[in-house]
């Protein structure tokens, strides 16, 4: 086993996640990262692992974590990241995207987050970090997000609450909320072009760098870090 520090990425694919892998590759973290990239088989070269799997189901999310204790002994980061976002009025939301929301955004937090909790308890230490939406706490005019940010903020709400529950035991919890982030979501076009009142998107550098300085914050926990170029000054 590597006396490295082992981090487990989902939605690692494309966009943020992506980015996340690479950051933590450079950081001398071993990396487990799922996504459903269909044409990709579980594979392992030195530090990193890659898996496939839907999020929203216990198998993958029982793989990743055996797949971190497995090569390398230990899950000390969890990056939440997997998720979508859909945007449209709110009478117009069907039951199939609340379905879809609920399972990639909510039960892909709950099942791995449970399993890498349980080893962080044997480790007596642990990091989880979840990639949430600054729309939660901060909704734009505009930005039709209501059922996604149901979600988004579950997360947000759930992260400060279990960041008290597992305070005691070394495991720390936060959010990273980001406004709009250049990234390959928005390929479709999701309802807004910027939040941030100098118009420009985030990078995928910079909410990488926001997790990077979580992961390694021993006394932050229970935090939602907005990175959305305080977006909510375009109110006024
Ligand atoms: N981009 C933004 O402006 C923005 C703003 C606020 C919050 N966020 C949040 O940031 C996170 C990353 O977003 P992004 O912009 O990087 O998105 P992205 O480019 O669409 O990438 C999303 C990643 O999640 C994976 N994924 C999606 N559904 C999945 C499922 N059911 N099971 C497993 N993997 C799944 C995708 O991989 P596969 O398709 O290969 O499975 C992909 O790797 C998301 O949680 C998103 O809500 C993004």
């Amino acid at each position: 086993m590597s006396g490295k520090k082992t981090a487990i990425v989902t939605g690692a694919s494309g966009g943020i996640g992506a980015g996340l892998v690479d950051g933590l590759l450079r950081e001398g973290y071993n990396v487990v990262a799922t996504s459903r990239e269909p044409n990709r088989k579980a594979n392992i070269s030195g530090n990193l692992v890659l898996l496939n799997g839907e999020i929203g189901k216990q198998q993958t999310a029982s793989q990743a974590v055996e797949a971190a204790i497995n090569n390398f002994g230990t899950v000390d980061l969890l990056v939440n990241n997997a998720g979508i976002f859909l945007t449209k009025p709110f009478t117009e939301f069907t039951t199939e995207d609340f379905d879809a929301l609920i399972s990639t955004n909510l039960l892909g937090f709950f099942y791995i987050t449970q399993r890498a909790v349980k080893e962080m308890l044997k480790q007596k230490s642990g990091c989880v970090v979840s990639i949430t939406a600054a729309l939660a706490d901060r909704p734009i005019s505009g930005t039709n997000g209501s059922i996604s940010m149901i979600t988004k903020g579950g997360l947000n709400a759930a992260t400060r609450n279990l960041a008290v529950e597992y305070a005691k035991d070394g495991i720390r919890f936060n959010a990273v909320a980001p406004g709009v982030v250049d990234t390959p979501m928005h390929r479709n076009g999701s309802g807004e072009s910027t939040l941030d009142p100098a118009m420009k998107k985030a990078t995928v550098k910079d909410i990488v760098d926001a997790v990077l300085y979580l992961a390694q914050a021993d006394h932050v926990s229970g935090e939602i870090l907005y990175v959305d170029g305080a977006a909510p000054a375009r109110r006024w």
